[in-house]
């Protein structure tokens, strides 16, 4: 078992004029995901997923409950450095607009440890070339790129630590048709080259069902059901089964 969520909880807390008032995000969200699986998690918008991906990735942390990687708690920084990344939906909030292309990928690979300029400009352009982009992009702002070019920065971005486990947080999400099926089958190519996992998050039930094995049903701060891709004919779930119904209709 790669990744193990353990009875998580999470509140934010609002200010409503003069009055706090609590907002439960969370409600003991408990779920594994296996080593080379591509997980999903299907659930609406503001239900509580990007919160759950951000305390996956040690961004966050819950109030209570424990999220651990190959055995090993992630409240550590030291036990989820390298080994996890994280891709969001929008890469104009994701990605800091005074960075180059060549900056945001040199990054994570210059934290990890020193390299020598040539040396990083290398591995800078073999990443961008696995991500199927020309490494003539490599001085350009993010403004300058497509939205198709930007998701495959921010994937070449998240592998450069080589991470076991690669958190897509609504990651094709704002790309029209065409360009989500291109990202999904790059993802594809480069799990099987890096013996990666996923866990991906999406409001779409139907771009989930073209790329993972399994899903997760998120509705109402917890997983509600969970299902083979093969076995989704069979889900008793009303939430589950009102998501598949109106993709059929
Ligand atoms: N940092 C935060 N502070 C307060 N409320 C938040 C914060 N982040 C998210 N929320 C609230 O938590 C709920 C879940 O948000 P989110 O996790 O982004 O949902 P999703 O990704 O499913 O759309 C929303 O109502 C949102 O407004
Ligand atoms: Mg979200």
């Amino acid at each position: 078992m790669l990744l193990h969520v353990e009875e998580v909880y999470k509140t934010y807390t609002r200010s409503k004029g003069w009055r706090r008032q609590k907002q439960k995000v969370l409600d003991n969200v408990s779920f594994t995901l296996e080593k080379g699986e591509s997980l999903g998690l299907v659930g609406e918008s503001g239900s509580g997923k990007s919160t759950l991906a951000r305390i996956i990735s040690g961004i966050e942390r819950p109030d209570s409950g424990n999220v651990l990687l190959n055995g090993k708690s992630l409240h550590y920084r030291q036990h989820r450095h390298q080994q996890l990344s994280i891709v969001f939906q929008d890469y104009t909030t994701s990605v800091n607009p005074t960075m180059t292309v060549y900056s945001m990928i040199s990054e994570p690979l210059s934290q990890q440890n020193y390299l020598p300029p040539l040396l990083l400009r290398d591995q800078v352009a073999g990443l961008l070339k696995k991500v199927g982009l020309s490494p003539d992009l490599m001085t350009r702002y993010p403004h300058e790129l497509s939205g198709g070019q930007s998701q495959r920065v921010c994937i070449a971005r998240a592998l450069a630590t080589h991470p076991s486990l690669i958190i897509l947080d609504e990651a094709v999400s704002s790309l029209d048709i065409p360009a989500q099926v291109q990202i999904l089958d790059l993802l594809e190519e480069l799990k099987q080259e890096f013996r990666l996992s996923y866990f991906f998050i999406t409001h779409n039930i139907q771009t989930l069902c073209y790329f993972c094995q399994r899903v997760l049903f998120f509705n109402e701060h917890s997983i509600v059901a969970q299902s083979s891709i093969n076995d989704l004919s069979t889900i008793e779930h009303p939430y589950a089964k009102a998501l598949l119904n109106s993709v059929i209709d």
